[in-house]
């Protein structure tokens, strides 16, 4: 391999091709290897070239569908993006476990983002804030001759919040602009309507504005979805009583509340990715509401019936859309939002909620019965069979082996596979 240098100039400026062979010869790459990185998958060159900058490749990842999920009395089929094994399954069995008592039930969910716009430099703080309240309607005015159509769809701006803040800089007011962005995931919206109205806002304050961006804790867009769980199902009284005992170290212990928390994003966010929406933008958001209180808390809860069955919430913000971002360019994401089969923005939300609550009973149940490993590694040992060169036709049985005697090694995969061949192990 050649020295990096890693100041190319004009990197942006080339074509794909043209950037791969600068990477083909800096690392010396197989012919294997770039043929990797010219597998463009149902992507053209262009199409990549145009969704970020620097493209050399494109990057695929297993999609998997979760079924049994019943949610407001209608079936849905999860598509799912994700490289860790055993989510897909354990979200398909905890829907199945609350499908026997009807699924979950989602409620309706606002679609309103919020971009804050951040006013410094303010003499007259009190009278700053009474020039945004007198001339709200005109703010919103401006906001929304951003985006016409969006406001004769029944969306826009339609309401501020102001806020006041102490910093190391002095006080500022923030102003929130409240948006209704209906089917959008709305960052792209939001920004441009607080872009728009900065000048007036200066005009009217007084105040220098420095950020007008959206706000990704989406406390206007909360998802809530909850669902009865089958005692018999689940494994019986041993296991929910477990699964109390873990929502209850949760509560008391933000180091297992940050672990719970992940094992629900895990089926929100491969729902998330799936439909080509911003992964970054739903943790950020759900994570801030986990700590609003003060302390991170888990997003959901639990609790059992007179039946002894395990009865489950939770409670998130998702800035989910189905237009815009990659949703409709990305041809994955169309067609699993074609599979997911959903009206809207709303409904994805109601969906995305009832998988996370899904999600977190499955890894719940299974951390306090078996423990998780057991099916990662069933799993996991598939791969390594693979890895050690194992046929097809023989990866589940020597996958099985590795399992049984607690050796998931890629020399013992070689040696089994020895041992299995027919001609018997090599002298
Ligand atoms: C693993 O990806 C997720 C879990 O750790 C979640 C949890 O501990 O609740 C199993």
């Amino acid at each position: 391999m050649k020295e990096i240098n890693s100041k190319i100039s004009g990197f942006y400026k080339l074509s794909i091709e043209e950037r791969q062979k600068i990477i083909f010869d800096i690392f010396n790459l197989t012919d294997d290897e770039q043929k990797i990185l010219k597998n463009f998958g149902y992507f053209t060159p262009s199409q990549l070239d145009t969704t970020i900058e620097n493209v050399v490749g494109s990057y695929n990842l297993p999609m998997g569908i979760a079924c049994n999920f019943k949610i407001n009395n209608k079936d849905y089929l999860i598509p799912m993006v994700i490289e860790e094994p055993s989510v897909v399954a354990a979200a398909s069995n905890a829907a199945r476990f609350a499908r026997k008592h009807g699924g979950f039930h989602s409620d309706k969910v606002k679609s309103v983002m919020i971009s804050q716009i951040q006013i410094t430099q303010l003499e007259n703080i009190s009278s700053a804030k009474e020039q945004l309240y007198k001339h709200k309607k005109e703010i919103l005015e401006r906001a929304n001759e951003q985006d016409p159509v969006l406001r004769k769809l029944g969306g826009g701006a339609f309401d501020i919040e102001i806020r006041e803040i102490a910093t190391k800089k002095g006080k500022m007011l923030i102003v929130h602009l409240l948006v209704d962005v209906l089917d959008a995931m709305g960052a792209n919206v939001v920004n441009t309507m607080a872009e728009a109205v900065t000048p007036y806002i200066e005009e009217l304050t007084n105040g220098i504005v420095y950020l007008r961006i959206v706000s990704n804790l989406a406390t206007q867009r909360i998802a809530k979805s909850r669902a009865t769980f089958d005692k018999e199902l689940l494994g019986g009284e041993k296991i929910v009583d477990g699964i109390i005992n873990a929502y209850e170290f949760a509560l008391a212990d933000p180091y297992r509340a940050t672990t719970h928390n992940k094992g629900i994003m895990n089926g929100i966010i491969a729902l998330t990715l799936a439909t080509g929406n911003d992964t970054r933008a739903i943790e950020a958001g759900a994570h801030a509401y986990a700590s609003l209180s003060g302390k991170y808390q888990p997003l959901t809860n639990y609790d059992i019936d007179s039946n002894g069955n395990l009865v489950g919430t939770i409670e998130i913000p998702l800035a989910l859309g189905t237009i815009g971002g990659m949703t409709k360019v990305h041809p994955m994401a169309r067609l699993a939002l074609k599979i997911l089969n959903v009206e809207g923005a709303e409904e994805m939300c109601q969906v995305a909620a009832a998988v996370g609550l899904a999600q977190n009973v499955a890894a719940l149940r299974a951390l306090a019965s078996e423990g998780i490993q057991k099916g990662h590694m069933a799993l996991h040992s598939r791969n390594i069979a693979k890895l050690a060169g194992v046929p097809d036709d023989l990866i589940e049985e020597v996958a099985k082996i590795l399992v049984n005697d607690k050796k998931i090694r890629i020399d013992y995969a070689k040696e089994v596979l020895e041992k299995l061949k027919p001609e018997g192990p090599q002298k």
